[in-house]
């Protein structure tokens, strides 16, 4: 029913053509909004607004489980996951988008897992990004770039904090000193989820403003965070339409695809 799943802010309600919600029932309750399917540069895509569409779930309450296990319901291999986050170097600037490769997982108490009992199965998230879905963003950042502000950055460590307060500048000193470039609040346990259901999963994240111990940042707001997000939302959506087109079609082999291969999830989903 859907190929493409996109995880992120309500403002990409108006992104799909032809849009209908689908109502799906899943075995960790109900995702953050029954899933909207429609259509992307000819792609079949479905999309959940991550904080409900009045943004009423904190980073800690969102229901990763049920969203990601909800677009794989609808037959999703490939998920974006378009996030705001904050800079933890003087180089990467508010508007930027990054692409990070790894991120450090600093949260707690979320359900941060759909192999909770048995069976116990174990993934590898050595690579917890899909290199294809992450080739295909910096390959379009590249001719977007061309036309727009604001670069498409291929790398970076984020750091996941709980929320939903932002970080002491200690805190924010420590991961930067750390080398890890950015810091957001809903990056894990998403990717992670997504590996465990055997998805292909892509951060692609907005800078929105410079963390509280980086030299030029004076502590965060959550003003700010929105102000910032709000005046990217249209690039973004620019640039998730190229990246749709350009996304592997959905019989493409990929090794997110064997995450479960050996273990005793193969073939669950
Ligand atoms: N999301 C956007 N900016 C952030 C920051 N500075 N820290 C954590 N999450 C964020």
């Amino acid at each position: 029913m859907a190929e493409i799943g996109v995880i992120g802010g309500s403002g990409f309600y108006s992104f799909l053509s032809d849009a209908r919600v689908v109502e799906v029932e899943t075995p960790f309750g109900p995702p953050s909004e029954p899933p909207v399917v429609g259509e992307v540069s000819g792609r079949e895509v479905a999309f959940i607004p991550r904080h409900g569409a009045d943004h009423r779930f904190p980073p800690h309450r969102v229901n990763y489980r049920a969203n990601l296990w909800a677009l794989r319901h609808l037959g999703v291999r490939q998920v974006l996951g378009p996030c705001a986050v904050g800079s933890l170097t003087s180089e990467l600037t508010p508007g930027t988008f990054v692409v990070p490769d790894q991120f450090v997982d600093r949260t707690w108490g979320r359900e941060h897992t759909v192999y909770d009992g048995a069976p116990v199965v174990h993934v590898s998230s050595a690579d917890p990004y899909c290199a294809a879905g992450r080739a295909t963003v910096l390959a379009a950042g590249n001719s977007f770039h061309d036309e727009h502000d604001g670069q498409v950055v291929d790398g970076g460590t984020m750091v996941v904090i709980n929320g939903p307060r932002f970080s002491t500048r200690a805190e924010s000193r420590w991961h930067a000193a750390q080398g890890w470039s950015i810091v957001g609040m809903t990056g894990a346990p998403e990717a992670s989820i997504a590996r465990e259901l055997a998805l292909c999963y892509t951060a692609v994240a907005v800078v929105t403003d410079h963390d509280a111990g980086v030299e030029a940042g004076e502590g965060v707001t959550q003003a700010e965070v929105f102000a910032v997000f709000g005046r990217s939302i249209d690039r973004l959506k620019g640039l998730l339409t190229e990246v749709i087109g350009q996304l592997p079609k959905p019989d493409a082999d990929c090794s997110c695809r064997h995450a479960l291969d050996g273990t005793a999830g193969e073939g669950r989903w």
